[in-house]
Order: C-alpha cells, then structure tokens, then sequence
C-alpha cells in the first residue's frame, strides 16, 4: 500500500535544500489539534496532512496516553513513522492530557481556538468557505474523535464550529480527509496575509507580496 511506505532517505544535501525553501512558507503560529483520536492511523494521517501543507504543529488530546510524552520517542514509534510517511520526523507533535490541559496551554500562548464538525455546534456555525482565518494572530483548528467527534467542553471553550459543506447520503467525513480540506483552507488564506503583510491587523503591507507557491521544478529532459 503507498500510503504505508516509507519515503526513500533523501541525501543530507537535498533534505536541507528542501527545508531552506519550505521555511518561508510554514503558517506561522497555525496548529492542528486532534482531540481523543482511537486509530493511531489517523493520527499519522493528520500529521502528514500537517506536514504537507505547511501547519506550524500537531496538538494530540491524548487521555488514553496512547503517545510517549517524549517527541524524540514520538518519532520513532513506529507505528506514527509508519503511517506519516516519516513526516513525523519533520512535525513537531506534542500530547496533552486533557481537552481542558490543551486549552489552558493554548490560551496561556495567545491561541483563539475553533472546532471542525459535521454537525451545528455551539453559538457560532459556519462553512468552511465562509470563514476569515487570518483575524487571529494564533490560530488552533481542532478535530475530533472518530466515534464521538468534537467534544462539548472543545465547542465550549471554541470561538466557533467550522462544517464543510456535505451533499451525500452519509453522515461525516473521516478525520485524515476532513483535517485536508479544512487544514487546506486555512493555511492557503494565511499564507495569501503573511505574503501581503509583515505584521497583525493587516498592517505593514508589503511593497510586493511574496509567492503563495513553491514554484514547481522543471525536470531537464536530455
Ligand atoms: C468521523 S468524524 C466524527 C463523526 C462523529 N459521529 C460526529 O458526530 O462528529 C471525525 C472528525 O472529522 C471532522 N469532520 C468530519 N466531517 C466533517 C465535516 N463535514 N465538516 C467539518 N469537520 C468534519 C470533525 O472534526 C469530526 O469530529
């Protein structure tokens, strides 16, 4: 299976060629917080989407204690490694206790904090192509557990739920394609404001915005 593979060892010349040019691209102050998940599959899924789309970090609620404490373990548990396709090699990953443990860390830093579901939760629902993801300095999107989904305490302490639109038969979306969508969207809008602005509440406008993309390389044909 692709997805189980682990990518070829890259040489040390091109993996920090590789991480020179991704740098100014990462969303800064952007985490992704998985609240509960049960299948250690999705959270490598989430990781690499994490890793693949420039989010700064991956936040684990984690009251099963199904992760080490320690990152460095983290990244070489096997089962993570596998399933990221080693990106958690690259993704910082730090585990919580607790919802309301994540929270407080969350809130001490400065981070407002909004939560994904199919469902209409708490005093503020929107879609997903509704939202302005650049308002808040520090930005936490939260996913929840597979069974349960988000947790009534999360849309409590949450400024909003954030839905992707749904058009079929079923009820949700799982949480590695749901957290590509939405973690999609709100890397694109904040990557579009760090490329026009230097700083918070649209100031210091760049005389020319940075590129949004990496540009793609052209392979040399002989
Ligand atoms: C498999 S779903 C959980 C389903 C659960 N029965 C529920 O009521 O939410 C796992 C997670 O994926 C995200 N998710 C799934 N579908 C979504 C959608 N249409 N819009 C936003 N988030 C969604 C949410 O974070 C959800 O908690």
């Amino acid at each position: 299976m692709e997805d189980e593979v682990e990518e070829k060892p890259a040489s040390k010349k091109s993996v920090r060629k590789r991480a020179d040019e991704i740098a100014p691209f990462r969303c800064k102050n952007l985490i992704a917080v998985i609240e509960n998940p049960s299948d250690v599959k999705n959270i490598g899924t989430v990781i690499r989407n994490v890793n693949a789309l420039g989010v700064e970090k991956v936040y684990v609620v984690d009251p099963r204690r199904s992760l080490p404490d320690d990152w460095q373990e983290l990244r070489e548990r096997k089962s993570v490694s596998k399933t990221s396709v080693s990106a958690v090699k690259w993704t910082f990953v730090r585990r919580f206790d607790s919802t309301d443990d994540c929270f407080d860390h969350l809130e001490k830093k400065g981070f407002k904090s909004v939560v994904t579901s199919p469902h209409v939760k708490g005093k503020s629902c929107i879609f997903l192509h509704e939202g302005d993801f650049t308002r808040h300095a520090k930005l936490a999107v939260w996913f929840g557990s597979e069974a349960i989904g988000i947790s009534e305490r999360a849309v409590e302490r949450s400024e909003m739920c954030v839905s992707i639109p749904m058009f079929g038969m079923i009820e949700s979306l799982n949480l590695g394609t749901s957290s590509g969508i939405v973690l999609y969207e709100v890397a694109k809008q904040r990557r579009e404001y760090q490329s026009t602005f230097r700083m918070r509440g649209r100031r210091g406008e760049r005389a020319h915005p940075l590129p949004t993309v990496i540009a793609p390389e052209v392979e040399e044909t002989s």
